[in-house]
């Protein structure tokens, strides 16, 4: 399965896409994650994306593409993949979709998490991360069991950190951009015939799992 997911910053793209690499054996693709990576190591591509990261600002279209390109020739991505966070701009699903054909490929779906803004906030500025696995918490709505500061998935014991943009201001400006540059996304779908929503309204994550799951097996029965 050929899978994207769309929605705003703190939607929830990183929590299902992780259940959902598992669910179906297929590899979970986050820019994001990538480009904190490469912040963390302080490589010379981490050194060019700081000053996009750091504002909540879009890293340019044209390195995001090729990082995305080089990613999906790897051999894991034969069976398919979860794309977390890509595209999120029009010229990205144009060249998701020429770097596709180019493979003889198409997408299954694209899959919408539709949350307010208010909740994005609220969510995102209790949002801690394990960083040596990638499980993702969050202290109010899906805290580790554990005391609040250690990874409990089976195997890690990682320390949990706050993402450095996730401050409220640094939040707003991402929910800014999404509105004015990534949205129009969803309408591009749509027109494709791919587009699935799913509204959380006050849904946690596994019932938005359940949902997601059952959009992907009804898909992969036809
Ligand atoms: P990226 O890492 O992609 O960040 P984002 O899109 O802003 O999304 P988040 O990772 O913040 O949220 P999410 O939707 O994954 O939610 P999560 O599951 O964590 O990108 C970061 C930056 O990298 C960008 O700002 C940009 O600079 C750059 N970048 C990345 N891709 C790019 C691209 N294609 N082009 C250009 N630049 C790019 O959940 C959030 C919280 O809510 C967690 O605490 C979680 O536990 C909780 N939660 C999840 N589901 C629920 C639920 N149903 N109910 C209650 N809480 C929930």
């Amino acid at each position: 399965m050929r899978i994207v997911l769309l929605g705003g910053p703190g939607a929830g793209k990183g929590t299902q896409a992780m259940r959902l690499a598992e669910e179906f054996g297929i590899p979970h693709i986050s820019t994001g994650a990538y480009f904190r990576d490469q912040l963390e190591r302080e490589t010379e591509l981490g050194e060019r994306i700081r000053v996009f990261m750091d504002t909540g600002s879009l890293v340019p279209d044209e390195l995001t593409c090729e990082v995305v390109e080089s990613r999906l020739k790897e051999p894991d991505c034969v069976r398919g993949y979860v794309l977390d966070g890509f595209p999120r701009s029009l010229p990205q699903a144009r060249i998701l979709d020429q770097l596709l054909a180019a493979r003889g490929e198409t997408l299954d779906v694209a899959i919408d998490l539709e949350v307010p803004d208010e909740e994005i906030i609220a969510r995102l500025t209790a949002r801690r991360t394990c960083p040596a696995c990638g499980k993702i918490f969050n202290l109010k709505f899906d805290p580790p069991t554990s005391d609040g500061k250690r990874c409990d998935r089976t195997g890690c014991d990682g320390s949990l950190v706050t993402r450095a943009d996730d401050t409220e201001e640094t939040v707003r400006e991402r929910i800014r951009i999404y509105h004015q540059t990534t949205e129009p996304i969803i309408k591009y779908y749509k027109e494709r015939g791919l587009l699935h929503i799913v509204v959380e309204g006050a849904l946690g994550p596994d019932e938005v799992f359940d949902k997601v799951e059952e959009v992907v097996h009804s898909l992969s029965r036809t």
